[in-house]
């Protein structure tokens, strides 16, 4: 049987950073993909069919059981690395506060729980966020609590978080090097 780990990708609903965070899984090996309800509305929303992923041979995890059952592929060691690319306000402010209640909190907690690194790329790190909307650019300011909350998870061990895109390509090759 192959030993080679598997790379756990998680995507939830933020339209900030999604293309930039497909572009890179695209060109990795070895990875599955894990969507929380939301990313998996926010891929339609950017004209992202599931069907593409399938085609490349990425398989992917829908949040559609209360235990997060996928979780077990951790306990049974399936993967050496969870990356939580783009990771919305509510999933940092989860993961944060220790709560794991969609599958990709749950996918996080879990592999904190296993000692399993993980990278996450927050995406409302700066006071001004200009983001991509379905339709058009928008500026968003994000509040105090989005911004502690990220603060908060940067003390979290075995985990590296991200706040641009070249950082996440250098978190990934560090992680793949170490
Ligand atoms: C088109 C669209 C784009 C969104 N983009 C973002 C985003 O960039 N950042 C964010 O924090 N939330 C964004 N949201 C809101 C989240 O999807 C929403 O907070 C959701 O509850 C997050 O759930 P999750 O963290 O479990 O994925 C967006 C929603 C929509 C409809």
């Amino acid at each position: 049987m192959s030993e080679t780990k598997r790379v756990a990708w998680c995507i939830t609903g933020s339209g900030h950073y999604l293309k930039e965070s497909i572009d890179i899984l695209y060109g990795m090996e070895n990875i599955d993909l894990f969507l929380s309800k939301a990313g998996e509305e926010v891929l339609k929303w950017y004209d992202y069919d599931l069907k593409i992923f399938k085609k490349k041979g990425i398989k992917v995890f829908k949040d559609t059981t209360a235990s997060s059952a996928p979780v077990s592929l951790l306990y049974e060691g399936v993967y050496n690395l969870v990356i939580v690319s783009p990771a919305t306000s509510n999933t940092i402010a989860q993961m944060a506060y220790g709560l794991s209640d969609t599958l990709v909190t749950n996918m996080f907690a879990q592999a904190g729980k296993c000692k399993v690194h993980s990278i996450v790329f927050a995406c409302d790190t700066e006071p001004t966020v200009i983001t991509q909307a379905p339709k058009k650019p928008v500026t968003l300011y994000p509040r105090e609590i989005e911004l502690q909350n990220y603060e908060n998870l940067k003390s979290f061990k075995n985990v590296d978080v991200v706040d641009t895109v070249n950082k996440l390509k250098s978190a990934i090759k560090n992680f793949n090097e170490r």
